[in-house]
């Protein structure tokens, strides 16, 4: 018998999908339970994730009208050069388990879209070989690499040096998850990853066996969190790279002074899509807080329940730079491949668009205006 051959990047978008609402919809019914659990649910009772699509929701849009809009654009400046855009699309890990080109498939999409993208350190599918398609493309974004620290520093060091060589014009090291949170959804499903997908870009790293331990100690504290990232190795990443170190998960005012003092050149408000701390504010809560603490002294990009051009409108007008979607990309990606990430980024951008003309803002930088504030 014939093998099976791979689908086509390309696949046909399924009828009737006009949103991303409709995207996570149709999604859902593609993938199995304990993939879905893994790839949607959040940590715990899921008041994070929620919160964070409805926080957006509740800000209120205030439209100036009669202001003119020809040659209006959505270009935004972002680490020192200009970009069709603000939105990047999020580190996730493992896209492989949801579409058979997985990472590959999101960049070419991304690229061809002008959106940025944050490969994951988890991604199922070699940085070389996700650079070599997203690079070549003249109307790309940003391409960023997302760091987690491995204990073991010197593979930290090689694999940054990887990044670099293939492309990578960025570090984003993530710092809310020096371990998993408490994923209810996912345990309950009994997710594991099938024996073909991994994180090959991590292939090779052991890591090391500590001391046995005592009774009354923890695993935790007195095991995994020995080797957890701390304020020191900011200092210590900067002086491995040329390349700039963005750190997302952050949110509260003074760590945002205290990683500018660190050096970071970047900031990613966010709380990881409710998938690390439950009961964590909602990003467009914390995000005003962040904004005003940097001073405008770095960028300041947010993630986490962002499904419309208004939502993406919202972020820009409580001060952020940018913005990143980490689900709706993997809906499009389980609905058709390549086809369904460019509709998901399209229907983003022309929303974006809508929303920027019906309010009356020709550029980006005039959408302070447009929200109503108590
Ligand atoms: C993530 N996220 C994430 N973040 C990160 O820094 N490294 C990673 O490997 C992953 N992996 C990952 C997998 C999956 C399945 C999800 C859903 C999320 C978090 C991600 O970058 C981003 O912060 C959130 O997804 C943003 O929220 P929304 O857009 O999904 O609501
Ligand atoms: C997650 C990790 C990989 O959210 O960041 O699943």
């Amino acid at each position: 018998m014939k093998p099976a051959s791979p689908p086509p990047a390309y696949s046909t978008l399924p009828e009737g999908l006009v949103s991303l609402a409709d995207h996570e919809r149709h999604a859902e019914r593609q993938l199995d339970r304990a993939v879905r659990a893994y790839l949607f649910g959040g940590a715990a009772d899921e008041i994070t994730l929620r919160a964070n699509q409805t926080a957006w929701q509740q800000i209120e849009l205030l439209p100036r009208v009669l202001r003119p809009l020809a040659g209006g654009h959505t270009r935004v400046p972002l680490l020192g050069r200009e970009w069709a855009h603000p939105i990047l699309v999020a580190p996730t890990a493992y896209q492989r388990l949801v579409h058979p080109h997985g990472e590959q498939a999101t960049a070419l999409a991304a690229s061809a879209l002008g959106a940025g993208l944050v490969l994951s350190t988890q991604a199922s599918t070699r940085l070389e070989d996700v650079a070599r398609i997203y690079l070549p493309e003249p109307s790309r974004g940003p391409l960023w690499f997302q760091l987690y620290l491995q204990p073991d520093r010197g593979f930290v060091r090689e694999l940054v040096q990887r990044a670099e060589t293939a492309g990578f014009e960025a570090l984003v090291l993530t710092v809310d998850a020096p371990v998993q949170g408490a994923r209810d959804q996912e345990r309950r499903a009994q997710f594991s990853l099938p024996a073909d997908i991994s994180a090959v870009n991590l292939a090779g790293l052991t890591l090391p066996a500590g001391p046995p331990l005592q009774a009354g100690q923890s695993a935790l504290f007195d095991g995994l969190m020995c080797h957890a990232p701390t304020w020191d190795d900011i200092g210590w990443l900067r002086s491995i790279t040329r390349l700039p170190v963005l750190l997302k998960g952050l949110v509260h005012p003074d760590d945002a002074r205290q990683a500018i003092d660190a050096g970071a050149q970047g900031l990613i408000v966010s709380n990881h899509g409710g998938r690390t701390l439950d009961t964590m504010p909602a990003t467009a809560r914390l995000l005003p807080a962040v904004v005003s603490a940097t001073r405008g002294e770095v960028p300041v990009l947010v993630d986490g329940g962002i499904r419309r051009g208004t939502d993406v409108l919202k972020a820009m007008a409580l001060g952020a730079s940018a913005v990143m979607v980490g689900r709706p990309v993997l809906h499009g990606l389980a609905n058709a491949g390549a086809t369904g990430v460019a509709h998901v980024l399209r229907l983003l951008r022309d929303e974006l668009e809508i929303a920027m003309a019906l309010t009356g803002c020709r550029t980006l930088d005039q959408a302070a205006n447009v929200i109503a504030r108590d």
